[in-house]
């Protein structure tokens, strides 16, 4: 790779995930590693396959079937990780990656590790040899970086470099670092390590936004000789994320003056995409004003902004909306679309369905036709997620009624199917709740016998217009101090209500089982 090329190594399925509530299932993160594939980010952090079962099936398949970006894995530095974390990434062949971390500051040696820096730059050394032994493209963070000494920084990037590590990422863990200090301590490093200056290792960068500083202080890490830099779609990750994908691509992009010579390989045309994929496979939503992805970055609503604009583009707008993918919808579809218009559509928007899945969002399709004159692409999005996010249903919505509304007790009546190993039952009951989404949810919980906290609960209108799709995404927890996403649609908001808990409920029993499984040894 040359090193005037950025990297951009993005870990949306790795740290993004590990950010609580955002946990996506298989197929969820495969539908998220394809569109980075679009994106081409250089690098996708799958996983940290040592953590469950699930993290290991997941990187295994994405570095089986993504074709393009380099797959990694992340490890502690024990032999145990990184022998499961070569195994996971080994389907992706010359393109895997094993990625190495040993916390490095006083205080994580001193209180969390208990061990000597000498002590840390001999196992840092014995885990870059041992992910060398299976690949050529080891990368090695020093955890916590920004709060390490940086003397002793210095000799852990030598040592690590030698031993065979391609890639040595500083990572502000805690989000601590301010830019110009961040920068100074880049510096530092590219000056100290011969291997950096020459190209044969890259510098690279993770930072926390805990300050509000992780793009800036990225950039001011690129500035000083990093040539990869670590981030997420839509900024997500641990406690307030990690530094934004877009943000930093399009700060390059449209500053080559500041950042001369300097550029990523991102196609960005996919950059909104991406962004509206991940909000929905995570739930987390993206706030109107983010900056790229926002509703409202590129909307202008002063009259001397707009009349400006009108005039030349560029005396209120840095940046073209379109390049970054926005505006590009197409002719909506409707009800008398057949089903190659909708099959040619959904290629258009880069979903690849077996034929199983395009008769169910066919189906789906033909249903909201019949409800709505138009069908958008934000529509058609929303059904295919639906599919996607759709997990076995051990509970599904068969009917429901509800009645409210001023000087009435609000009360749902719900009847739900089961289907437990090829067994069908048709079960119901009614409950009342202070609106009609409470009593819904309440029929559903005496139905399940679950009795999940709704901690977040988020509606939407997926499109345009008053007969919209309202998607409702419902964080829930059911007693275990995790919380579990579901998701789901309707042009009736009280049904995507009910179905968004549904799908939690679902999510719920899975996940249960496998633990019982892991617990039972199998
Ligand atoms: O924030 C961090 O230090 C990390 C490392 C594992 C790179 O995520
Ligand atoms: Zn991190």
């Amino acid at each position: 790779m040359k090193t005037d090329r950025i990297i951009i190594f993005d870990t949306t399925l790795r740290d993004g995930e590990q950010c609580p509530g955002a946990s996506m299932n298989l197929r969820e993160k495969l539908e998220v590693a394809r569109q980075l594939a679009r994106l081409q980010v250089d690098v996708i952090e799958a996983g940290f396959p040592i953590t469950s079962e699930g993290d290991f099936n997941a990187v295994q398949t994405i570095a089986r079937e993504i074709k393009g970006p380099r797959i990694a894995g992340l490890a502690r530095c024990v032999p145990k990780d990184i022998d499961r974390a070569a195994e996971a990434v080994k389907p992706a062949g010359k393109r895997a990656r094993i990625h190495v971390f040993l916390a490095t500051s006083e205080i994580h040696l001193k209180y969390k590790l208990r061990k000597a820096q000498s002590e840390i730059l001999r196992l840092a050394v014995e885990g870059v040899k041992r992910a060398k032994s299976y690949v050529d493209d080891v990368e090695f963070s020093p955890e916590d970086a920004s709060r390490t000494d940086p003397e002793f920084l210095v000799a852990v990037c030598r040592a690590v470099v030698a031993a065979g590590a391609t890639t040595v990422n500083i990572p502000d863990t805690v989000g601590w670092a301010i830019p110009q200090e961040f920068g100074e301590l880049i510096r530092h490093l590219y000056v100290s390590v011969p291997e950096f200056q020459s190209g044969k290792a890259v510098i690279s960068v993770h930072c926390h936004n805990d300050l509000g500083l992780a793009v800036a202080n990225s950039l001011a890490a690129v500035k000083a000789g990093a040539r990869q830099i670590e981030c997420t779609v839509n900024g997500i990750g641990e406690r307030a994320g990690n530094a934004s994908l877009e943000e930093i691509v399009m700060a390059v992009r449209t500053r080559p003056d500041f950042f001369s010579g300097l550029e990523c390989n991102i196609n960005t045309r996919e950059i909104v995409k991406s962004s509206r994929l991940v909000s929905r496979m995570t739930g987390f939503l993206v706030q109107r004003n983010k900056a790229i992805v926002g509703d409202n970055a590129f909307a202008h609503s002063s009259g001397i902004h707009q009349d400006g604009i009108l005039k030349k583009r560029e005396t209120y707008e840095i940046m073209d909306p379109r390049e970054v993918g926005w505006g590009e919808t197409e002719l909506p579809l409707t009800k008398h679309s057949g089903r190659a218009a909708v099959s040619a559509r959904l290629r258009h928007l880069g979903f690849k369905l077996s034929d199983n899945d395009l008769n169910v969002v066919f189906t789906k399709f033909k249903e909201i036709g019949d409800k709505k004159k138009f069908v958008y692409d934000d529509d058609l999005t929303a059904l295919v997620e639906g599919v996607i996010t759709q997990v076995p249903e051990t509970w599904s919505l068969e009917y429901l009624s509800v009645t409210s509304g001023s000087g009435t007790i609000p009360t749902a009546t719900v009847k739900l199917r089961k289907s437990v190993n090829g067994n069908q039952e048709i079960v119901q009951d009614a409950s009342i709740g202070d609106g009609p989404v409470e009593a819904a949810l309440r029929a559903i919980d005496r139905l399940t016998k679950t009795n999940g906290r709704l901690m977040e609960y988020s509606l939407r209108a997926v499109s345009q217009g008053k007969d919209a799709l309202g998607e409702v995404t419902a964080k829930v927890d059911f007693g275990d101090g995790n919380l579990v996403t579901g998701k789901g649609a309707s042009t009736d908001v009280i049904e995507a209500s009910a179905r968004a808990y549904l799908n939690a409920v679902n999510r719920h029993l899975i996940s249960k089982r496998s633990v019982c499984r892991r617990t039972k040894g199998i």
